[in-house]
């Protein structure tokens, strides 16, 4: 290993990867005892992709990651390392990182998941930063996949009707001259674990009968308490980011939240006194495909023009743990 400490990383592509199979709100209205009305009013969200039967956060994964590659220039054999942030692999061991090194034939890298709820996003770009600068690594590609649909609970009106499945991916590597992560930290609350939780199937609750029959192996989440918990303490972390980074909020040209709900979005930025046309959402096409969605709004971003070469750009998130997390970037 060829140490080069403190190399700069610059993001080199970005791709995303959706199921074609789309679920509207009225198609919920079927399953739930819910109205397009209350989606629309209570998260912004109108649409979802869902999974078809057989197909796997690996291939999803996989296929943004190729997108992202292709963007680049760079071949799959370039990679020194993948990171996937899921919270629904295909297994739970092995990885989806190694399905996927091996499906893109990733010959060089290494390859593993990293599980902290939506915010592992963060997590996973500011690892890969972190290494690129070590001179660990010189390309990673930093992936967000889930299938969520099939870890919710369909009969439950308080999470199904929220999530989405998605995969996006975004290429970082050695550049020249200046970093492009200005800033970036992640948080972590576990005191705050029941929040949302998969309880079942695992260590703590072994799947039996018993625990498919009180449902353990679905997403739980008491809704409003992330909602309040997360509308106190993002915008002053977001705004001592900034501090941090040398920077007025007012510099930031587009804010990344995570996709889970409008008001939260709106919230934060209202409180910050950052106009909402800074933001870019597409939370109403795809709903909250947790650890996935920050590379989705970043890529559909990037692509329609709403983020630009140069522009800084502050990535958010929060999910499971509590965790919590953001990163400036240049790109
Ligand atoms: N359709 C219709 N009614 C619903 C519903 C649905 N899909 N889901 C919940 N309700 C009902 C509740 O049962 C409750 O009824 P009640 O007053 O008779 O008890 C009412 O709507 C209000 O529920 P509440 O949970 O207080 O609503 P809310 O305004 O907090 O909105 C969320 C619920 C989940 C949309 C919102 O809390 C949220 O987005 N939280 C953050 C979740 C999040 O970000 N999670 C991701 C982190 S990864």
């Amino acid at each position: 290993m060829n140490f080069n400490r403190c190399a700069p990383v610059v993001l080199l592509g970005t791709g995303m990867s959706v199921p074609t199979r789309v679920v509207t709100n009225r198609d919920l209205e079927e399953i739930v005892d819910t109205s397009d009305q209350w989606i629309v009013e209570r998260t912004g969200i109108r649409e979802r992709r869902i999974a078809s039967m057989g197909e796997l956060t690996s291939d999803l994964a996989a296929a943004a990651a190729m997108q992202a590659l292709d963007a680049a220039s760079v071949s799959p054999e370039e990679l020194d390392m993948i990171i996937v942030g899921t919270n629904s692999p295909d297994r739970l061991f092995p990885g989806v990182g190694p399905i996927v090194q091996a499906r893109i034939g990733a010959s060089k890298a290494g390859a593993c998941d990293l599980q902290a709820g939506c915010t592992g996003c963060v997590y996973a770009l500011m690892l890969a930063s972190a290494g690129i600068r070590a001179g660990f690594w010189k390309k990673v590609l930093v992936i967000g996949a889930e299938v969520l649909s099939r870890i919710v609970d369909w009969k439950d009106r308080n999470t199904c009707v929220l999530f989405g499945d998605g995969a996006g991916a975004a290429l970082l590597g050695v550049g020249e001259g200046e970093d492009a992560v200005l800033a970036a930290e992640v948080h972590a609350d576990g005191s705050l674990d029941d929040y949302i939780e998969l309880p079942g199937g695992l260590v703590a609750h072994p799947a039996t009968v018993e625990t498919v029959e009180q449902g353990l192996h679905f997403v739980k989440m008491k809704g409003n308490e992330v909602f309040k918990y997360v509308n106190k303490v993002i915008p002053p972390f977001v705004r001592d980011l900034c501090s941090q980074a040398g920077l007025d909020l007012r510099e930031i040209d587009a804010w990344v939240f995570h996709q889970a709900n409008h008001r939260i979005i709106e919230g934060v930025l209202r409180r910050l006194e950052i106009p909402l046309d800074k933001a870019v959402v597409n939370l109403q096409k795809y709903g909250n495909t947790s650890a996935a969605s920050v590379f989705l709004a970043l890529h559909e971003g990037m692509a329609e023009g709403k983020i630009s070469k140069g522009d800084k750009v502050m990535l958010v998130s929060f999910g499971a743990g509590m965790t919590y997390g953001a990163m400036i970037i240049r790109i």
